[in-house]
């Protein structure tokens, strides 16, 4: 049943402390809650029921101001336990019994590889104890940890070590007292034999903070980097935002089985190890960016999450799309600006962008949810954050900072909305947010179509802008929204010429505008300009949005080699490339290919000559965009005819760019000992695009599988290696299945460097590759029970290889159903999340469609399916 945003009403009852003792067994477990609860409802008209959340859980005892209830004094059903007309003000003693052990599902209490482990984000609290499992219900919690001191010597909880003693039975105890009131979904504790990295760091105002990361046992030289990235995320967070830490203690913990990337409970931060762990032998550079990333993610949560916390769930975006926005200026401070925002948009276009035209688009803010599981998406975190970032662009950034500035005056220690945030941006400015606030509510990515024309004259540049938001479920009409587009026009020479608005005075002209779109359709006048030679539109990705604008080749490529604004480079020839990738996809369709435009292979080629670009950015605007990209902007996909013609225009790039290609695999060549940062990362990327690109033109011929067979051999780092074997297994041949052995077996004892292995067999464009899939669900590496393995070999396939997942046969979702099915009773958390590419089956042929249609039939026709897979299953059939 859905849950709606408009239904919410402020809790009846408030729990002021929380005092848990754990008595940790991996089969049985004891948790004894004692609960400070008083009333927060006006009482005149009588008590209301007091309503705990629980589930899976077994109740032991229940007492009242010390008074044990009997059968007849409470209720106990499958969603919690009532008990009727309670005092104002009282205690409850809950005493429940777990089983972590059994927890397949990884959400409350459960058992990874001997370590105890928590994931209460969003509801998983109430299965360790009966409560109000709900974010605006703040607490104080006390955390005592009993177990065996040898199997589980570390015990840890939220906040401040109160105390740690041995008793008897060779047993330990420690208790851990959190100051700060926290939401249940904070909370958190880990027993287990870890090691340790430890480190400190001095805050701006004086507070030395001792600084854990807990891995497995001979995992700590792992830990190096992603201390260091602590270090500058806490350091950044002061100078940008002027936010501290807040207690004497930081811990992190790594664990193998995570349903996510990793979670932000206060002081405690637990993360699936892929997001910690990283040498060069084991780590890719995309790895060590993700480490980057995701840490000072949940750092900046802190603030933005901890102290102030959503006061319902349909809130999530508050604090995931502000935190993205800030981890992702945290990134882009550490490394190249324009290629983070390159990349932040490739995934945009990839995962929300098809979202938001899809069965399962919803605004930033839903308005009703069946499971809040399914609803950590790319629309709440990236779109979200997108919308925090236009905020910025809108505000300018001194503008933001004030605004965020008053939020944390305002609200700390506080459960808000959406709402307050955006009150506080325009009352620190002293503007109005209100058209802007759309985007909180409108689902739909919206769609601008641009016309320019010039004037010659009056000297004048009209530029008119159309907006048009497409329909989405539950919402069929969209009222304009207000879009900041951050444009300029380039004279002959690729210099900006200067910009000033009709009825604007002569000191606001300035080389490039930010313009405030907000009518259906508008018509900006520039005057005082000279002719330009080409229209530069979105810089920087200002919003959101798919454009419409009818470009030539030569002005694209002449955007390519000018524009002032790197993305826009870039963007222009992604368009470019995409006009020609359609253009032959339709050829192919009917037979009849054409020649590329060789003003975009020139375009290439300069790129690959212009020396003064940083190689991160050079290896962006030289790679073509992914199938995926192409795939949404065709009106009915053909996954073969897009494979073709990328594989097509790869090979002519090649062929004419040959001398160049090899020239830069030569030159980019890793002079000394590997380092992660990002200049010598974006020289490797470079390399490794233009190797792809050689072993692309000649895949046929004999020598391209021995050549990347010995790129693989001689690589002394992951990014190297992956990039050789990524190339390799698409070729069917000895040599591929020799690198593959030889992977396992270098690697075979480390298990997220085998994830790799999975998932590069899973991407393979070989066409027996679901066999090898299929295959590979038995190999001994596999386990359906572990997060990570089943998006390495079952996600990469479904999601990460359209050419063979789309099979004209049905094979592809045919495993997909029954995957889903098998995955289900074990972790429905992480079936419901696979499951997204079945929903797209309105963009395929009708024999295709039939056969998706077909195994979304078959997953909701299951008996006891989840509601994790049962909503995303039946909104994706409606
Ligand atoms: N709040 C976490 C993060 O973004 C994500 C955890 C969500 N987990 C879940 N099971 N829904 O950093
Ligand atoms: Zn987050």
């Amino acid at each position: 049943t859905a849950i709606h945003r408009q239904d919410y009403t402020p809790p009846d009852y408030r729990i002021e402390t929380v005092d848990l003792e754990f008595d940790l067994e991996p089969s049985s477990t004891r948790v004894k809650a004692r609960l400070a609860i008083t009333a927060a409802h006006d009482r005149s008209g009588g008590a209301r029921p007091l309503v705990l959340h629980g589930d899976a859980l077994e109740l032991v005892s229940v007492a009242l101001d010390g008074r044990v209830l009997g059968a007849g004094d409470y209720r106990l059903d499958d969603k919690g336990l009532t008990i009727a007309a309670p005092p104002p003000a009282f205690t409850l003693d809950i005493e429940t019994r777990i089983d972590p052990a059994a927890n397949t599902q990884l959400s409350g209490l459960y058992v990874s590889s001997n370590v105890f482990c928590t994931q209460c984000e969003a509801e998983g609290f109430r299965r360790i104890t009966y409560f109000l499992d709900r974010p605006d219900v703040m607490a104080t919690y006390r955390t005592t940890i009993r177990a065996d001191r040898a199997a589980y010597p570390v015990l840890l909880s939220n906040g401040n070590l109160v105390e740690q003693r041995q008793v008897e039975g060779g047993r330990h105890v420690a208790v851990w007292h959190d100051p700060f009131p926290k939401p249940s979904y904070l909370f958190a504790l880990v027993a287990g034999d870890l090691a340790c990295n430890e480190d400190r760091f001095t805050t701006r105002s004086g507070r030395d903070v001792t600084l854990r990361i807990f891995v497995e046992h001979g995992k700590q030289a792992r830990t190096g980097y992603a201390m260091d990235c602590l270090k500058r995320a806490m350091r950044w967070d002061e100078e940008r935002f002027g936010l501290e830490y807040d207690l004497d203690l930081f811990n992190i913990v790594a664990v193998s089985d995570f349903n996510m990337g990793a979670m932000e409970n206060k002081s405690l931060n637990v993360f699936n190890d892929k997001y910690i762990l990283a040498d060069p032998e084991i780590a890719t550079d995309a790895d060590y960016a993700g480490i980057e990333t995701v840490v000072a993610h949940e750092y900046f949560h802190n603030w933005t999450g901890d102290r102030i916390t959503c006061r319902d769930w349909f809130q999530l975006s508050l604090k995931e799309g502000l935190t993205v926005f800030r981890d992702r200026e945290f990134s882009s401070d550490m490394r190249s600006r324009p290629v983070k925002r390159i990349q932040d948009v490739r995934s945009l276009r990839a995962r929300q962008f098809p979202e938001d035209a899809g069965p399962l688009a919803h605004p930033v803010r839903p308005d009703s949810y069946i499971e809040i599981n399914n609803f950590y998406t790319a629309t709440i975190y990236d779109k979200g954050a997108e919308v925090i970032g236009m905020m910025q662009a809108i505000l300018g950034q001194d503008g933001f900072r004030k605004g965020m500035d008053l939020y944390v005056q305002r609200h700390d220690g506080q459960a808000v909305t959406c709402d307050d945030f955006a009150a506080a941006m325009a009352d620190a400015n002293g503007v109005d947010l209100g058209q802007f606030k759309r985007w909180y509510s409108q689902a739909g990515t919206p769609e601008l179509a641009i016309e320019g024309s010039y004037d010659t004259r009056a000297g004048a540049y009209e530029m008119t802008v159309t907006q048009r938001c497409p329909p989405t479920p539950g919402q069929p009409d969209k009222a304009p929204m207000h879009i900041p587009l951050a444009m300029g026009l380039l004279d002959a020479q690729g210099q900006d010429i200067r910009l000033r608005l009709d009825g604007e005075t002569a000191d606001a002209a300035a080389p490039g505008r930010v313009l405030a779109v907000t009518a259906p359709r508008q018509t900006f006048r520039f005057v005082n300009v000279p002719q330009p030679k080409a229209l530069s539109v979105n810089r920087g990705f200002s919003a959101p949005v798919n454009v419409t604008l009818a470009q030539g080749g030569a002005e694209r490529a002449f955007l390519m080699a000018h524009d002032s604004d790197a993305f826009a480079r870039w963007e222009a020839g992604q368009q470019f490339a995409t006009d020609l990738l359609l253009r032959r996809a339709g050829e192919i369709q009917r037979g009849a290919p054409t020649p590329f435009d060789p003003a975009f292979v020139e375009a290439v080629g300069q790129i690959l000559r212009d020396e003064s670009l940083e190689p991160a950015f050079a290896a962006e605007a030289i790679a073509l965009p992914g199938e995926d990209y192409i795939a949404e902007r065709m009106d009915i996909v053909d996954v073969e005819a897009i494979h073709s013609a990328r594989e097509a225009l790869r090979q002519a790039i090649a062929t004419s760019l040959r001398a160049d290609l090899e020239r830069i695999v030569a030159a980019n060549a890793s002079p000394g000992p590997y380092t992660p940062d990002a200049a010598a990362a974006g020289r490797r990327a470079l390399r490794n695009v233009a190797l792809g690109y050689l072993a692309a033109s000649a895949a046929e011929a004999p020598g391209t599988a021995d050549r990347l067979l010995a790129a693989y051999r001689a690589a002394d780092n992951m990014t190297d290696r992956m990039a050789a074997l990524r190339l390799l297994v698409d070729l069917d041949g000895p040599q591929r299945q020799a690198a593959l052995d030889d992977f396992h077996d270098r690697f075979r004892d480390d298990a997220l460097v085998i994830d790799k292995w999975l998932a590069l067999q899973a991407l393979s464009a070989l066409p027996d590759t679901l066999a090898r899939v299929t295959a590979l669900l038995g190999h001994p590496a596999f386990a359906l029970e572990k997060p990570n393995k089943v998006r390495a070999l079952i996600g990469s396939f479904t999601a990460g290889n359209p050419l063979r997942y789309h099979a004209a046969d049905g094979s592809g979702y045919a495993f997909h159903a029954d995957r889903t099915l098998a995955l289900d009773p074990i972790n429905p958390q992480v079936a419901a999340r696979l499951l997204a590419p079945l929903g797209r089956w309105q963009r395929f042929d009708a024999g295709r469609q039939a056969k998706m249609k077909a195994a979304l039939a078959r997953i909701l026709a299951a008996p006891k399916l989840s509601p994790d897979v049962y909503e995303i299953a039946s909104k994706s059939l409606a």
